[in-house]
Parts: structure tokens; sequence; C-alpha cells
């Protein structure tokens, strides 16, 4: 069966979308990425993709005087590419709803939070101060609302004492590398249904009951 056609969108470093080659590599996986479009050349993923013979592109925000224009050459770069899913993966834009309906249902993000709480910037920072004792990450469809959309996969992460902002974001991190892949398979196998803005998983096992109790103690 043909594989699904990703495009991944980025801003830096890119340690989901090697995630998500290295998932990719397996020619048992549903999809495929066949495009990496960053909007800053000095993207450390760009590295990734190339090392992979992935074709990249640098579409630069500032190239362009307005937000549309941007949009546009995004959006004919991956209809070039016949592209079927687009992950943002650490891509620090916020796209219009133009974009954003354009692509309704086949464009998600990863978030490093429990959405819907701790939407933003700075979340590993507000989740400590808040004290809760739990975090995690969020994969989900993209609406016009900045990290807003039906929910596709999550886990959860405790908090620990003492913990930093860089040793949450390390953790909850790993479990981004777990989830990102995990949500486009469960795509690519036609298993992700939007019902009410909310997602079903066709077919899927029940996970085992398991209760997370107080990690702090
Ligand atoms: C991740 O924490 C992701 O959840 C957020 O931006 C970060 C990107 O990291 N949206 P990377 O570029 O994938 O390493």
């Amino acid at each position: 069966m043909a594989r699904l056609r990703v495009g991944v969108l980025i801003s830096g470093r890119g340690s989901n979308l090697q995630a998500l080659i290295e998932a990719a590599a397996d020619p048992d996986f549903p999809a495929e990425i066949v495009l990496v479009v960053a909007n800053q050349g000095d993207a450390g993923g760009l590295a990734h993709a190339k090392a992979s013979g992935i074709r990249t592109e640098t579409i630069n925000h500032r190239a362009f005087n307005a937000k549309q224009g941007f949009e546009a050459s995004i959006d004919a770069t991956l209809r070039g590419a016949r592209i079927d899913l687009v992950c943002l993966a650490g891509f620090m834009r916020i796209l219009s709803s133009w974009f954003v309906e354009r692509w309704r249902d086949r464009l998600i993000n990863i978030h490093p939070s429990l959405l819907p709480a701790f939407k933003g910037l700075d979340t590993h920072e507000r989740v400590l101060a808040s004290g809760t004792r739990f975090s995690g990450c969020t994969v989900h469809f993209v609406r016009p609302d900045v990290d807003d959309g039906p929910t596709i996969v999550q886990a959860v992460v405790p908090v620990m004492p003492g913990d930093s902002q860089e040793t949450l974001a390390a953790r909850v991190l790993a479990a981004e590398h777990r989830c990102y892949p995990l949500a486009v398979r469960l795509i690519a196998e036609g298993r992700v249904q939007i019902r009410d803005e909310r997602v079903d998983i066709v077919g899927a096992m029940p996970p085992a009951e398991v209760m997370m109790f107080n990690p702090v103690g």
C-alpha cells in the first residue's frame, strides 16, 4: 500500500523531526517523510533531513511583506510535493486561519504540555511555577486558535522534586519522540476519526488500567 506522504515544518533543532525520520526508516511504517520546510536557513533540523536524503526547502518569513505570501509559498511547496499530512515540529510561526483551514484535518502539531493546560510558550517554566504534579505532551489537529484542536495522542510524565526547566523539558521531550510517530502512524493507518471535534481511535486495544499517583510523595 502507498505510504502517507508527510511534510514537516520546523524552525529549530528538529529532534521531533528526527524521531519521525527514524520511525519512517522502517519500511513497515505506513508514512514517509518526503519534505522538510524550515522558515530559517539555520534550523538545525535541516541537517537531519539532508543526512537522510529528504528534500529540504527554506522559506524565510522575513522575505515576505505579509504573512499571506509566506504561507502561500509554503502551501504551494507542500502541494507541489503532493503532501498528504503536514506535521508542525517546533515551527515557531503562528499560522493564519487561511492556511489552517486549507489543511484542515491534515495538519497536526506537537506541544509540550497536557493540552488544554499550558498552551503557549514557556510551558515548562509555567508548569513548575504552578506546582502541578504531572506534565506531558500532546499531538493534536491544528485549529486557528494557538495550541487548540482535537487531541490525537498524549503522554504523561511526572514532575519530580528538584526539577529544573531543563530536566522537565528533557523528560517531556523523550515522551514527544514516542508520541509523534505514534500519531502519524495512527493517521496513516486510517484509524483516526474526528467526531464533534474529538478524536476516536478506531481498532486500538484499550490500554491497561493504570494509575500514576502523586510522584512527589
Ligand atoms: C518541542 O518541545 C515541541 O513540543 C515544541 O517545540 C519543541 C521542538 O523541539 N512545539 P524539536 O525542534 O523537535 O527538537
